[in-house]
């Protein structure tokens, strides 16, 4: 918590010492104007909540139907239910998000909660519909499976891809698809690695048999990471140029030195995630090997959490257009 706080702090800083945000300077030290640490914090729980829960299902549709041939061994290990517990937090966490916020809002501006919540409650009141289906989906996961995660499935697309269907801004429609496309990618790999590899290293008996089935659900995951991650960098390069409007924002503004920052993070991400893929996936499958492909993929897995404190820091940030 101390490194998240220092880090946000940084980049607020710096932000600050680069130049006058938009929104005019703020005070020697202090975050520029617009920028609330409590609020990148509630940003923060959505995106973590976000990764948690369409990772879960990625990893289920994505990964475990794909692999075949298992052991009765291999599949009681893998049978998701510990990904489906990591989709029934990320649950809790976006709905602490829905809450929170208008909880925070009664506070700072001294309004009941009622008040505080959106004109418009359908949509609110939808997204809190879908959460629940969600939760209740993941919870059913170990009595029925197939309907389980089907009914989490729909939960989690509908909470994740509401501005789709109920915004009208162009910017937020395509801000789902960016975080949906970059759940997909790294919370996929985070389940994966949380609940696959280090499963399959902690509780598989035969170690021959375990890199070959560590090597399968590494090359099962490739396709879904190939293909998200272009729709990350196409949706993430829209949406930036939506808000920066000018490429001088990117130096002159709170918000772009914020991008920039996220965007050497993202690279770091990028080039991990290409070094796996490359070197590290086509040498798997000979005992000894999973434990190179954790740790490389735990490496990977660090920089995109970065990348996602660093986002909540930009997403807080007043836009310069
Ligand atoms: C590892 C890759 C990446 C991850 C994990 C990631 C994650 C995220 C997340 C979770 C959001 C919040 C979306 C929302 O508010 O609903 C976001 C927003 C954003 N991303 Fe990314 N992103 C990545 C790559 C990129 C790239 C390559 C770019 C630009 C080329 C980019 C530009 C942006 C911008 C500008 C926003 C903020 C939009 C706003 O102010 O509302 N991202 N990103």
């Amino acid at each position: 918590m101390t490194n998240l706080v220092s880090l946000l702090q940084a980049v607020a800083q710096t932000a600050q010492q680069m130049g006058p945000p938009r929104g005019g300077p703020g005070g020697p030290g202090r975050p520029p104007p617009g920028f609330g640490y409590t609020d990148a914090l509630m940003e923060l729980t959505r995106f973590v909540g976000s990764f948690l829960a369409i990772g879960a299902v990625g990893f289920r549709f994505g990964i475990v139907r794909r692999v075949r041939g298992m052991s009765d061994e291999a599949r009681t290990i893998l049978r998701a239910d510990n990904a489906a517990l990591l989709g029934i937090l990320g649950v809790l966490l976006l709905a602490l998000n829905t809450l929170g916020a208008p909880y925070l809002t009664s506070i700072a501006d001294n309004k009941s909660f009622a008040e505080a919540l959106p004109k418009n409650l359908n949509p609110f009141e939808f997204k809190l519909a879908m959460l629940a289906l969600a939760f209740i989906g993941f919870a059913l996961v170990r009595a029925a499976p197939s309907f389980g995660w089907i009914l989490a499935a729909i939960g989690v697309l509908f909470t994740v891809l509401q501005p789709l269907y109920t915004g009208r801004n162009f910017a937020n429609k395509v801000n789902a698809v960016h975080i949906l496309a970059a759940s997909t990618w790294l919370g996929t790999l985070l389940v994966l690695t949380l609940v696959g590899i280090r499963g399959l290293i902690r509780r598989h008996s035969s170690g021959g048999h375990r890199a070959g089935l560590v090597a399968d659900l590494v090359n099962s995951f490739s396709p879904l990471a190939l293909t998200a991650s272009p729709i990350v960098a196409i949706t993430g390069a829209t949406t930036a140029w939506l808000h920066l409007k000018r490429l001088s924002a990117l130096w002159t503004t709170s918000y772009g030195i914020a991008l920039m920052v996220k965007l050497v993070l993202v690279l770091i991400v990028v080039v991990l995630g290409a070094w796996n893929w490359k070197r590290v996936r086509p040498s798997l499958g000979t005992e000894g090997t999973e434990q190179i492909i954790r740790r490389s993929a735990t490496m990977e897995l660090m920089f995109a959490a970065l990348v996602l404190i660093a986002t909540s820091a930009l997403v807080t940030l007043p836009s310069p257009g």
